[in-house]
Formats: structure tokens, C-alpha cells, sequence
């Protein structure tokens, strides 16, 4: 397997040391060549469409900022080049449409890195909702993202080229889980807000939402100001009692259950460890034709319910 890395920065590292462990890293891409520093033994490229057009990898990686994601996986797409793009899938809704049928025409295919799905804990709890009636949930992340981290690059926090704040980049991946676990939302009811960092960026810092299923309801609140990183929490009400995670730990009936793929963490430890394993799952899929879960259709869900938290002001929208 031939991969190669379009975007060398703090996740592009994560996952050139993940390929270097499961495959070859054969090329990488960044418009600051300072980067290649340390990659001595793969090919340097600055223009990607250059990278694909003459290395022809199996796979690449897109680890760019969030508003380059559309033009490089439909380019990659159409070099029929299997593409595993870092989340969000896009920031745009017609951008959806144009990776869809991109996907459709190429002989190559698109997964997209929402690595969360693949930790032990969350696993977990999806298996055990797979026969209760659910009533309800809440989930909540309180991270802290000052404003060094929205100064760490240039296109962070604004509209424009993050697509949004707090909920489309930290938060996406508990969104996600929430529907993942429950069901998809009809319509969502939302406020965003910057609390923090008012006039220091464009984008939400703290978002709350109430997601409309049908039958019951599910409630999400995700902050960047808070003053420490906490562990993400989702608890699922059923009509067989409540089930609570918290990262690797899962609280079932009163029962505390420590559940962890792995004790290797590469990256940040709010990563999760999942990178190396739906990484993994990507390259069994190309090798055995099997199905990948995480495609550009399941990956758009999330991204239509965020886009829909982000016209909602207090209204409800419907997805
Ligand atoms: N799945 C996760 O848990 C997770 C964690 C962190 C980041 N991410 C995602 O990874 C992506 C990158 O985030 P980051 O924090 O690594 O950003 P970053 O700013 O640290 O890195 C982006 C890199 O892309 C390079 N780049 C920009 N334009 C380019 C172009 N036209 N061609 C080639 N390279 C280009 C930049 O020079 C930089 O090195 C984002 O989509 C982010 O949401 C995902």
C-alpha cells in the first residue's frame, strides 16, 4: 500500500507515524516546505495535484485546513485515488453534493477520519443500544481553545476556511456519536454564541442544541471556553435504565465498565485512539473490496446537522 500525506501539520503528523507503522508512506505535500524536515525518505511536493498526478498513491491522506477538503478529495476522486480525508467532510452545503457524485464516478473511494466511532467504549455502548427503546440523551464537551490555538493558523476561526467554530471542528465527533447512538435528528433547534472570545474570532465558541428525533429529543451544549480539557460525556436514557461514557469509561447500571482499544495514543490524548484503527479498516476496505462504513454519505450526516444548528437562531430546522 503507497500512501501519501496531502498537509503536514499537527494531524498530518499523527497520521504519517500511523502509515509509517501500517503501510509506506512513499510521498508528502505542504506549501511550507519547512515541514519535510521530517520526512528525509519520502518524495516533497508543494502542489498536491502534481503529488497524485505522478506518484499515483493507493491512498491519500488530506490533513488540510477544512475549506480545501472538497477541492482536493473531488480532485483525488477523480484521479481515481482512494481518499481517507481528515473530518469535517466539508463545510458547505453544495459542497455535499459535489463529494457525493464524485464518489459515485470514481473507481477509487472516500472515507473520512471520525476515528471516535471506532473507540472500544463507544463500540460498546452502540452494541448494548441495539435492543432498548430510547427515550432520550444529553452530551457535553467543555474543552479550552484560547486564543494562541485560533493564532496557531491562519485560517482558524473564521467562516470562511474553518466553516465555523467549536461544533464543526472539537465538537463534531460527540455530535456525531449522538446520532450514531440514538437516531437521526428530524430537525434541530440551536443557539451559538461567543462568549470568550468576542471580537478575537469570527466564529462560536459555545453551542446548544436541542435535536428533535421524533419520539424524544436529544440535547447537546459544546464550549471551547472552558479553562481545561474535560472528558466528553454522552448519556443515553433507555427504558431499561441510563448508559453514561466518558471516554473509555462506561457507566451501566451502576456497573463502571473501562473499556480501551488501546494504551496508544498517538497525538493528543482528546484524539482518542481510534486513528489507528479506522486507518486500518480503510485499508483492509481497499484491499478487500469490503464496504467503508464512514463514507461520504454517512459523513455528510453530521454535517447537515450542523449546518442546520448554524441557521437555526433559536428556530427549528429541519435536515
Ligand atoms: N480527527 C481528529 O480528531 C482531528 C484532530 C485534529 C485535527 N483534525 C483535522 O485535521 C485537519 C487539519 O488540522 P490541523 O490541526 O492539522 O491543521 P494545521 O493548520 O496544523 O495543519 C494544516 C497543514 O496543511 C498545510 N496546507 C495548507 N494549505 C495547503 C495546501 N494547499 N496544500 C498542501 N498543504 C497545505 C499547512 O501548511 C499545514 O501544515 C482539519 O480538518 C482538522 O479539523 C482532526
Amino acid at each position: 500500500m503507497k500512501c501519501a500525506v496531502i498537509g503536514l501539520g499537527v494531524i498530518g503528523k499523527v497520521h504519517c507515524e500511523i502509515i509509517q507503522a501500517q503501510a509506506d508512506l512513499v510521498a508528502v505535500c505542504d506549501i511550507d516546505e519547512s515541514k519535510f524536515d521530517l520526512y528525509p525518505d519520502t518524495l516533497h511536493y508543494t502542489d498536491y495535484k502534481k503529488m497524485l498526478k505522478e506518484v499515483r498513491p493507493d491512498v491519500v491522506h488530506i490533513c488540510t485546513p477544512h475549506y480545501l477538503h472538497t477541492s482536493m478529495t473531488v480532485f483525488a476522486l477523480g484521479e481515481n485515488i482512494n481518499v481517507f480525508c481528515e473530518k469535517p467532510l466539508c463545510i458547505d452545503k453544495n459542497d455535499i453534493s459535489k463529494i457525493l457524485d464524485a464518489e459515485k464516478r470514481s473507481k477509487a473511494i472516500l472515507g473520512v477520519s471520525m476515528q471516535n466511532r471506532y473507540n472500544a467504549s463507544n463500540l460498546f455502548v452502540k452494541e448494548y443500544l441495539k435492543d432498548k427503546k430510547i427515550k432520550g440523551a444529553m452530551g457535553y464537551m467543555a474543552w479550552n481553545r484560547d486564543i494562541n490555538y485560533y493564532n496557531s493558523g491562519a485560517w482558524r476561526g473564521k467562516w470562511a476556511t474553518e466553516g465555523g467554530g467549536v461544533l464543526i471542528n472539537q465538537a463534531l465527533h460527540t455530535f456525531d456519536l449522538m446520532q450514531w447512538f440514538t437516531s437521526y435528528p428530524q430537525s434541530i433547534t440551536a443557539k451559538i454564541s461567543n462568549i470568550s472570545l468576542l471580537g478575537k474570532i469570527e466564529v462560536e465558541d459555545t453551542v446548544s442544541v436541542v435535536a428533535d428525533c421524533g419520539d424524544y429529543k436529544f440535547n447537546f451544549f459544546a464550549t471551547n471556553s472552558n479553562s481545561t480539557n474535560l472528558p466528553v460525556q454522552i448519556t443515553v436514557s433507555t427504558d431499561q435504565g441510563n448508559i453514561t461514557v466518558m471516554d473509555e469509561n462506561v457507566l451501566v447500571n451502576g456497573e463502571l465498565k473501562v473499556l480501551s482499544n488501546s494504551d496508544r495514543f498517538y497525538g493528543k490524548h482528546c484524539y482518542g485512539s481510534g486513528h489507528e484503527f479506522i486507518i486500518k479498516d480503510f485499508y483492509d476496505c481497499i484491499k478487500t473490496g469490503r464496504k467503508f462504513a464512514l463514507d461520504g454519505a454517512e459523513a455528510s450526516k453530521v454535517i447537515k446537522m450542523i449546518l442546520a444548528t448554524y441557521s437555526s437562531n433559536g428556530e427549528a430546522v429541519k435536515i
